[in-house]
């Protein structure tokens, strides 16, 4: 298949427009990936150049034409048991501690921001379950910009690369291989219920509240600052006080935010609201 070209001012019409509506900021020398990701849909719809498509995504767009941009223009790279020093923090240190605060009367809510196709929400399920904890102690929300992760998200079935990192015996417990993927088992996979959130949309974030730990890992790196602090900004207001934001070990708040109190724990920064 042929790439359609696409015209530098073109190309950065489309950009503002995808970062208007995503957050999700696309440097020059991204043009390719926009021209390559973006061709095939073209195609499909039998466009014949990139100024034609921009007018169907600014004017006529239906919900499905946005979503399907969505789709080409992000990464979703992610896997099992990613970052573990931060999940070990999460379920050894701050699930306990919140545990005890709350003494069993209620359930801590925990959000998967940016969840992909739903290996960092069902790991933390999972690691909430081999450390002895009920699925009624706790409630766990993944959610999306794009719809596509998400319905391959609530299939949950997974690939080799996906689940290289899984300990074995928690493979065993709670896959089932399938020629060459392993489906989740219906018990953690009931345990977490998915939801489209863009995260640079006020309205869209409020409909998650009063959580107690904030999970928004490897998803800022694609934003600009504006848009880093306008989701910060939205996530610290979705968290309960004394709740925990925990972004990527490669992401940082510096020059974002002070509104969190940073914590250091076995090496492992986590941000508490304050
Ligand atoms: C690299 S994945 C990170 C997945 C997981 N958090 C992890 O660390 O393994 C980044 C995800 O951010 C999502 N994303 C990008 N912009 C977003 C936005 N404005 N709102 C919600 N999700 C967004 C993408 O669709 C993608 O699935």
């Amino acid at each position: 298949m042929l790439n359609i070209p696409l015209a530098d001012a073109t190309f950065r019409d489309l950009r503002d427009y995808i970062y208007e509506k995503s957050g999700i900021f696309i440097s020059d020398n991204k043009k390719y990936l926009i021209e390559n990701r973006l061709s095939r849909i073209l195609q499909e719809k039998d466009l014949k150049c990139f100024e034609d498509y921009l007018k169907i995504i600014k004017c006529c767009t239906n919900g499905n034409d946005l979503n399907r941009l969505f789709d080409a223009v992000t990464t979703n790279e992610t896997y099992f048991y990613r970052e573990p020093q931060q999940l070990e923090v999460f379920v050894g240190d701050i699930a306990k501690k919140l545990f005890e605060q709350k003494k069993g009367a209620k359930t801590i809510k925990i959000w998967s921001a940016a969840c992909s196709t739903g290996e960092e929400p069902y790991t933390l399920s999972i690691m909430l379950a081999e450390k002895g904890f009920s699925p009624s102690q706790f409630e766990i929300y993944g959610s999306d910009l794009s719809e596509g992760v998400l319905s391959s998200a609530q299939k949950a079935v997974y690939n080799s690369y996906s689940i290289r990192n899984i300990p074995e015996t928690c493979l065993k417990k709670y896959f089932a291989p399938e020629g060459q993927n392993y489906t989740l088992s219906p018990v953690i996979r009931k345990s977490v219920k998915f939801q489209k959130i863009n995260l640079i949309d006020d309205k869209n974030v409020r409909s998650l509240r009063n959580m107690d730990v904030i999970f928004c890992r490897n998803v800022l790196i694609y934003f600009d600052v504006k848009s880093k602090q306008k989701v910060v900004s939205h996530l610290y207001d979705c968290l309960n006080p004394g709740g925990y934001l925990i972004i990527g070990s490669s992401e940082s708040l510096h020059s974002i935010t002070r509104a969190f109190r940073p914590n250091v724990l076995n090496k492992v920064i986590t941000y508490q609201k304050v």
